[in-house]
């Protein structure tokens, strides 16, 4: 029987009716309009049009967002000097610099010269440190926040069940495994695989999964026979590959061979419309609650 398909875009919705009414409560309590500033530095075509969601979602439930462009060839100091500021800004509540960054910039200095109780992304290591911990003040990476969301809302069990993780990053893969093994009955206390690139036979580990999550940028990777009959599976990939017959001359594909996986899972999420709207709604609602004083204290 072919998989539910579990649909990002509905429950993105939702959440940002959530936040939507979260906002409107502020504001009636006379409390301050949350503020987001997103950082772009070049021209990469992908980035700018995450960057346009990111920073239309957040006005479309009331955040104010302020978007800074920043040429590819900025020198460090300066998209320093530029978080300082927005740091020190007391309309702004959330601050994200998109990656990738260019080469010559260190994405560690960067990361780290936002003010954990501003960065929405999760990527500062206070953060990572934070939800390691299970600090309630984390703020938590928006994708792997996201995944939560859509198994928790869809009623899918996490605790005791076998969660294969594919992909090691630290935007996806790592904070990935560490929200599903949390000892958390909302969506954690599950038994957790991460895989990677060095891990020897792949399948034999994503055959063993209840949940299977793909993080890995490979269009594809998950086949069918790679995927345990009745597994719920999350893709969170997102590839372009060629498509002449688009206008665009390309389309969008997960890491899962969705037409033949859907076959065998009991659940899945499609590529575009699953995971990717989820993202941009965890990162209005990280917005609020840096806005709430709840990502830790300011300095
Ligand atoms: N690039 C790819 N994913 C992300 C993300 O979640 N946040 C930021 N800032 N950049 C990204």
């Amino acid at each position: 029987m072919a998989a539910e398909i579990i649909s990002g875009t509905k429950m993105a919705r939702e959440i940002r009716g959530e936040v939507a009414r979260a906002i409107e409560e502020m504001t009636a309590a006379g409390e301050q309009i949350p503020g987001l500033a997103t950082v772009l530095v070049g021209e990469d075509p992908a980035s700018q049009s995450y960057v346009r969601m990111k920073n239309r979602a957040a006005r479309e439930v009331g955040i104010r967002s302020r978007q800074i462009d920043l040429p590819d060839d900025i020198p460090e100091e300066e998209l320093l000097g530029w978080i300082e500021g927005l740091n020190a800004d007391p309309e702004i509540h959330g601050i994200l610099v998109q990656l990738p960054l260019p080469d010559h910039i260190g994405r560690g200095a960067v990361l780290e010269a936002v003010h954990p109780g501003k960065d929405v992304d999760g990527f500062h290591p206070v953060n990572v440190g934070r939800m390691a911990v299970s600090d309630p003040a984390a703020l938590v990476p928006c994708t792997p926040q996201g995944v939560v969301e859509l198994l928790v809302r869809s009623g899918i069990e996490t605790r005791g069940q076998n969660a294969v993780v594919v992909g090691r990053s630290n935007i996806v893969g790592r904070p990935m495994g560490q929200l599903l093994l949390a000892e958390n009955p909302r969506g954690g206390d599950a038994t957790v695989t991460v895989a990677h690139l060095f891990t020897r036979d792949l399948a034999e580990h994503t055959r063993l999964a209840d949940i299977l999550v793909v993080a890995a940028g490979h269009p594809g990777l998950i086949t069918a026979d790679m995927v345990k009959p009745g597994a719920v599976v999350i893709d969170v990939g997102i590839n372009r590959v060629d498509d002449s017959s688009r206008e665009k001359g390309y389309r969008l594909v997960g890491d899962v061979a969705f037409d033949e996986v859907r076959e065998v899972a009991s659940a899945i999420t499609p590529v575009p419309g699953g995971v990717g709207p989820m993202t941009i709604a965890m990162l209005l609602s990280n917005t609020v609650k840096a806005a709430r004083g709840l990502g830790g204290p300011l300095r």
